[in-house]
Protein backbone atom coordinates (compact mmCIF):
# COMPACT_ATOMS: atom_id res chain seq x y z
CA UNK A 1 0.00 0.00 0.00
CA UNK A 2 1.19 3.35 -0.80
CA UNK A 3 1.36 4.68 2.43
CA UNK A 4 0.65 8.61 2.96
CA UNK A 5 2.12 9.23 -0.04
CA UNK A 6 -0.79 11.88 -1.26
CA UNK A 7 -1.17 9.07 -4.40
CA UNK A 8 -4.07 6.95 -2.23
CA UNK A 9 -8.17 8.13 -1.88
CA UNK A 10 -10.88 6.55 -1.30
CA UNK A 11 -14.31 6.55 -3.93
CA UNK A 12 -17.72 4.81 -3.80
CA UNK A 13 -20.46 3.89 -6.16
CA UNK A 14 -23.38 4.69 -4.49
CA UNK A 15 -26.83 2.95 -4.22
CA UNK A 16 -28.30 4.64 -7.32
CA UNK A 17 -25.58 3.87 -9.76
CA UNK A 18 -25.16 -0.54 -8.36
CA UNK A 19 -29.30 -0.34 -8.88
CA UNK A 20 -28.83 1.52 -11.91
CA UNK A 21 -26.29 -1.35 -14.01
CA UNK A 22 -23.53 1.71 -13.57
CA UNK A 23 -21.24 -0.23 -11.76
CA UNK A 24 -18.51 -1.58 -14.70
CA UNK A 25 -19.06 1.32 -16.87
CA UNK A 26 -18.08 3.39 -13.93
CA UNK A 27 -15.08 1.49 -13.15
CA UNK A 28 -14.34 1.38 -16.60
CA UNK A 29 -13.90 5.24 -16.56
CA UNK A 30 -11.89 4.96 -13.47
CA UNK A 31 -9.02 2.32 -15.22
CA UNK A 32 -9.02 4.44 -18.40
CA UNK A 33 -8.26 7.11 -16.57
CA UNK A 34 -5.43 6.03 -14.87
CA UNK A 35 -6.04 4.93 -11.61
CA UNK A 36 -4.91 1.59 -9.87
CA UNK A 37 -7.36 -0.33 -7.91
CA UNK A 38 -5.83 -0.54 -4.57
CA UNK A 39 -9.05 -2.50 -3.03
CA UNK A 40 -12.35 -2.65 -4.05
CA UNK A 41 -15.61 -4.71 -2.65
CA UNK A 42 -19.17 -4.92 -2.64
CA UNK A 43 -20.77 -3.89 0.74
CA UNK A 44 -24.36 -2.82 2.14
CA UNK A 45 -24.51 -0.24 4.89
CA UNK A 46 -26.34 -0.62 7.67
CA UNK A 47 -27.91 2.65 8.76
CA UNK A 48 -25.57 2.87 11.65
CA UNK A 49 -22.39 1.98 9.58
CA UNK A 50 -23.72 4.63 6.86
CA UNK A 51 -24.34 7.61 10.53
CA UNK A 52 -20.65 6.61 11.25
CA UNK A 53 -19.42 6.81 8.01
CA UNK A 54 -20.64 10.54 7.36
CA UNK A 55 -20.76 11.51 10.87
CA UNK A 56 -19.03 14.66 9.98
CA UNK A 57 -22.21 15.79 8.13
CA UNK A 58 -24.39 14.60 11.45
CA UNK A 59 -25.70 18.29 11.59
CA UNK A 60 -26.71 18.64 8.07
CA UNK A 61 -30.49 18.86 7.45
CA UNK A 62 -30.06 16.29 4.96
CA UNK A 63 -28.19 14.02 6.81
CA UNK A 64 -31.39 11.57 7.22
CA UNK A 65 -31.87 11.41 3.82
CA UNK A 66 -28.35 10.43 2.82
CA UNK A 67 -27.52 8.04 4.89
CA UNK A 68 -31.61 6.08 4.40
CA UNK A 69 -30.33 6.55 1.22
CA UNK A 70 -26.62 4.95 1.42
CA UNK A 71 -27.88 2.16 3.70
CA UNK A 72 -30.64 1.45 1.37
CA UNK A 73 -28.77 -1.38 -0.99
CA UNK A 74 -25.24 -2.20 -2.11
CA UNK A 75 -22.54 -0.24 -2.60
CA UNK A 76 -19.56 -0.56 -4.12
CA UNK A 77 -15.75 1.13 -1.85
CA UNK A 78 -12.95 1.34 -3.77
CA UNK A 79 -9.04 2.36 -2.48
CA UNK A 80 -7.61 3.97 -5.81
CA UNK A 81 -4.14 4.94 -6.48
CA UNK A 82 -2.90 7.48 -8.89
CA UNK A 83 -0.76 10.34 -8.60
CA UNK A 84 -2.64 13.51 -7.27
CA UNK A 85 -5.17 10.64 -6.65
CA UNK A 86 -7.42 13.02 -4.33
CA UNK A 87 -8.15 16.05 -6.78
CA UNK A 88 -7.77 13.50 -10.05
CA UNK A 89 -10.42 11.65 -8.38
CA UNK A 90 -12.65 14.71 -7.52
CA UNK A 91 -12.14 16.00 -10.64
CA UNK A 92 -13.24 13.16 -12.69
CA UNK A 93 -16.41 12.29 -10.25
CA UNK A 94 -17.59 16.30 -11.06
CA UNK A 95 -19.54 18.47 -8.98
CA UNK A 96 -21.36 17.21 -5.87
CA UNK A 97 -24.54 18.36 -7.90
CA UNK A 98 -24.36 17.01 -10.71
CA UNK A 99 -26.63 20.27 -12.44
CA UNK A 100 -23.20 21.77 -12.06
CA UNK A 101 -21.10 18.92 -13.08
CA UNK A 102 -18.79 19.46 -16.19
CA UNK A 103 -19.23 17.44 -19.73
CA UNK A 104 -17.32 14.15 -19.41
CA UNK A 105 -17.78 13.90 -15.20
CA UNK A 106 -19.15 10.51 -13.84
CA UNK A 107 -21.79 13.14 -11.93
CA UNK A 108 -22.20 14.24 -15.22
CA UNK A 109 -23.34 11.37 -16.84
CA UNK A 110 -24.51 9.09 -14.38
CA UNK A 111 -26.13 11.22 -11.48
CA UNK A 112 -29.70 12.03 -10.70
CA UNK A 113 -29.42 14.83 -8.38
CA UNK A 114 -27.53 16.11 -5.50
CA UNK A 115 -28.72 13.17 -2.95
CA UNK A 116 -28.44 9.91 -5.67
CA UNK A 117 -24.84 11.62 -7.25
CA UNK A 118 -23.41 7.95 -8.32
CA UNK A 119 -20.16 8.56 -6.26
CA UNK A 120 -18.62 9.83 -2.97
CA UNK A 121 -14.53 10.61 -3.34
CA UNK A 122 -12.79 11.84 -0.27
CA UNK A 123 -11.85 15.58 0.08
CA UNK A 124 -8.19 15.25 1.69
CA UNK A 125 -5.31 12.88 2.04
CA UNK A 126 -6.50 12.45 6.14
CA UNK A 127 -9.96 12.10 5.49
CA UNK A 128 -8.56 9.16 2.48
CA UNK A 129 -7.12 7.31 5.04
CA UNK A 130 -10.11 7.35 7.48
CA UNK A 131 -12.54 6.68 5.26
CA UNK A 132 -10.15 3.75 3.51
CA UNK A 133 -9.44 2.56 6.62
CA UNK A 134 -13.21 2.48 7.77
CA UNK A 135 -14.01 0.18 5.34
CA UNK A 136 -10.81 -2.03 4.21
CA UNK A 137 -8.98 -4.51 6.33
CA UNK A 138 -4.99 -4.59 5.61
CA UNK A 139 -5.57 -7.81 4.08
CA UNK A 140 -7.65 -6.40 1.40
CA UNK A 141 -5.52 -3.63 0.27
CA UNK A 142 -3.11 -4.62 -2.16
P1 LIG B 1 -20.70 12.92 -0.84
O1 LIG B 1 -19.48 13.26 -1.62
O2 LIG B 1 -20.99 11.48 -0.63
O3 LIG B 1 -20.61 13.64 0.59
C1 LIG B 1 -21.75 14.07 1.29
C2 LIG B 1 -23.00 13.88 0.52
O4 LIG B 1 -24.09 14.59 1.01
C3 LIG B 1 -22.80 14.39 -0.88
O5 LIG B 1 -21.94 13.55 -1.59
C4 LIG B 1 -24.23 14.47 -1.38
O6 LIG B 1 -24.66 13.25 -1.95
C5 LIG B 1 -24.98 14.71 -0.09
N1 LIG B 1 -25.54 16.06 -0.11
C6 LIG B 1 -24.86 17.21 -0.13
N2 LIG B 1 -25.73 18.24 -0.15
C7 LIG B 1 -26.97 17.70 -0.15
C8 LIG B 1 -28.26 18.26 -0.15
N3 LIG B 1 -28.46 19.56 -0.19
N4 LIG B 1 -29.30 17.40 -0.14
C9 LIG B 1 -29.10 16.06 -0.10
N5 LIG B 1 -27.88 15.48 -0.07
C10 LIG B 1 -26.83 16.30 -0.11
Amino acid sequence: MAEQTGNLTFGIIKPDAVRGGKTGAIIQRITESGFKLRGMKLIHMTHEEAKGFYDVHRERPFFGELTTFMSSASCVVLALEKEGAIKAWRDLMGATDPAKADAGTIRKEFANSIGENAVHGSDSEDNAGIEIAYFFSRLELV
